[in-house]
């Protein structure tokens, strides 16, 4: 068959090598757009990471599509519903990173409770003093898991290890998984209203969309922190953006912003909004984010190490070859 894999380079795209007897594979190392679609247009099988453009109007253009192997556990910047309409089967990689992601939540969380950015940039201007960069301790706080699934989980190990407690929400509560790791399930309210830093592990669809907003953000305690590595969608950033202005969240550490790739450049910005392509209000509420000292952002990166990015490749591989075999696996969309 016929494979395309997009936004791939150099050591990731061997990992494909062991497909190549049998099947015809194609690399492009930039995402799937309108702008560049690739030359790939009667390929059976491609493969995406999340930056790709997988709305109906791309899919369309690949007439002999048949399976979407995106390497990453989120689909959502995928028009599954048109997948489902054409038979194109889905496949995911569900858990290539959980430890990985959960590592990245204490590295934004210690980042802002040991103040790492501006005492770093201090010792870089060669300023040794330690006046106002006092954080706090994590031992003995409370954090709030809003998602107790595979990521979630490993964040509550670690936060337990780290002698936190822990009060978390799921649509899907698990008693023996909160009495096995040693946390509490509470209602919504009871989580905002009871924790000192917030962690979203959720996935993004309609009903998870601005899960945290004004009202959310209201019943937290004052001065909480917020950790969200899930996806930009979850939380409302305009909300966000004012109760950092109003002191209620004293700190936010990010790695999903809801317009990750075109909050850039002012220029870029400006030309989004002109196209009528996003809502400006949301975009410069991203923006401006970006430049608030108590805001700590990274780029989608979470998941982004060696030994992670080597999981999802594997598991990428197998998704295509089972596919190819007649035994599809771990597939979000099947062909009914
Ligand atoms: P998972 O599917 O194992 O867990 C998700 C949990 O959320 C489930 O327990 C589910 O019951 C719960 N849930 C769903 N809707 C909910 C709602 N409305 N309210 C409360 N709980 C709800 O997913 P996993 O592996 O833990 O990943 C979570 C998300 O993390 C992914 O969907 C993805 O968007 C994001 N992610 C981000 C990465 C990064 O690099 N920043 C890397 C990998 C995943």
């Amino acid at each position: 068959m016929k494979i395309a894999v997009f936004e791939t380079e150099g050591w990731e795209q061997r990992a494909f090598d062991v497909l190549a007897d049998g099947h015809k594979i194609q690399f492009f190392s930039e995402p799937l757009s309108k702008e560049k679609p690739g030359n790939a247009a009667d390929a059976e099988m491609i493969s995406t990471f999340i930056y790709s453009d997988l709305s109906r109007e791309i899919i369309q253009r690949f007439n002999r599509l048949k399976l979407i192997a995106t390497r990453s556990t989120g689909f959502d910047h995928i028009d599954t519903e048109y997948c489902r309409q054409r038979g194109i089967v889905v496949s995911n990689v569900p858990t290539y990173g959980d430890h990985t992601v959960a590592e990245h939540v204490f590295a934004l969380l210690l980042t802002i409770s040991h103040r790492l950015c501006e005492a770093i940039d201090r010792t870089r201007k060669g300023d040794f003093s330690s006046k106002g960069l006092q954080g706090f301790d994590l031992r003995g706080k409370t954090l709030g898991v809003i998602g107790t699934g595979n990521i979630g989980q490993r964040a509550i190990e670690i936060a337990r290890g780290m002698g936190m407690k822990v009060l978390a929400y799921d649509v899907k509560p698990d008693e023996s998984l909160a009495s096995a790791l040693g946390f509490r399930y509470a209602g919504m309210d009871e989580l905002l209203g009871g924790s000192d830093a917030v962690t979203l592990h959720v996935p993004a669809n309609k009903k998870t969309h601005h899960l945290l907003s004004g009202p959310e953000f209201s019943k937290m305690k004052d001065g909480v922190v917020l950790i969200n590595t899930s996806r930009g969608t979850v939380v409302d950033v305009m909300a966000l953006a004012r109760a950092l202005a109003e002191g209620k969240v004293a700190a936010a550490g990010l790695d999903v912003l809801p317009e990750e790739p075109l909050i850039q450049e002012e220029a870029e910005l400006l030309r989004s909004f002109y196209e009528k392509k996003y809502d400006l209000e949301r975009l410069l509420s991203g923006h401006i984010l970006l430049n608030l000292r108590n805001v700590v952002i990274t780029p989608h990166n979470a998941f982004n190490t060696r030994e992670a990015v080597e999981r999802i490749l594997e598991t990428t591989v197998e998704n295509i070859r089972a596919f190819a075999q007649g035994e599809p696996q771990n597939v979000v969309v099947g062909k009914d």
